[in-house]
């Protein structure tokens, strides 16, 4: 496994802009655009702070979300909020260019809705340019929590889960299902803190049944971007 440890914030974030911007003009120079999911939660939005103060061609990239809370788009839970707060507000993008997860409308619905605009975008068959991905201490990533019947999903593209214990926040939400991450042609997870130590060793040593060990892209490249917390339990090489 690729596993790329950082020891400061700092310089995680700036490995992870720079495969960002290295992606999207390997992306638009081959097809003329660049089609990222982007991950929720509190890790990386210290990296699309940093994104919104950089050079990057916003025109010709699309935005979607590997996962959404069912919560209306100005909800503090909201994934989408989260990016207007530290990219959206900050950048020049074609609004057409955004694929927001409608979470206010009923879960179901706001799979369903999704997925209609996934068909619509890439056709046949989904496959991302790039994927960002985080890491739960539980070792769910995106909206695929351990246990969840969404894991066993195989045909449809987005769909509605549930999960009754942590993390939180224990609302319902809609998620890119396995079949859609693992197209993509590049799936970077971005892991920091010690909660995540344990699972991330887990999975190093070949533990398949967590969620996060799922993540192993058919015909792309997987990149863990760590920082020293969350590796504290990992396998070094030594050089
Ligand atoms: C979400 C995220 C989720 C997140 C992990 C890690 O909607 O919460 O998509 O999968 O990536 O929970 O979250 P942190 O980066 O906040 O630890």
């Amino acid at each position: 496994m690729n596993f790329e440890i950082f020891p400061t914030s700092p310089a995680l974030i700036g490995r992870a802009a720079e495969q960002f911007i290295k992606t999207a003009a390997q992306s638009i120079q081959e097809h003329g655009h660049f089609s990222v999911a982007l991950s929720g939660g509190s890790t990386p939005r210290i990296l699309y702070a940093r994104l919104a103060t950089l050079p990057v061609p916003w025109q010709n990239i699309h935005l979607f979300w590997g996962d959404e809370r069912c919560v209306p788009p100005n909800h503090s839970y909201s994934n989408y909020l989260m990016t207007v707060e530290n990219l959206l507000d900050h950048i020049a993008i074609p609004p057409e260019n955004i694929h927001r997860i409608p979470g206010e409308l009923p879960p179901e619905q706001a799979a369903e809705a999704y997925e209609q605009d996934l068909r619509a975008f890439f056709g046949t068959s989904p496959r991302f340019d790039l994927v960002l991905l985080g890491m739960g201490d539980d070792g769910h990533t995106a909206s695929l929590f351990p246990g969840s019947p969404a894991l066993a999903e195989s045909a449809r593209w987005a769909v509605a889960t549930e999960h009754t214990i942590p993390p939180l926040p224990l609302v319902p939400r809609v998620t890119l299902t396995f079949g859609v991450l693992n197209a993509a042609r590049r799936v970077i997870f971005i892991v920091t803190g010690v909660g995540k130590a344990e699972k991330l060793a887990q999975i190093q040593g070949g533990e398949n049944s967590l969620p996060a060990a799922q993540i192993q892209p058919t015909d792309g490249e997987l990149l863990w971007i760590v920082d020293e917390s969350a590796a504290g339990n990992l396998k070094r090489q030594t050089k």
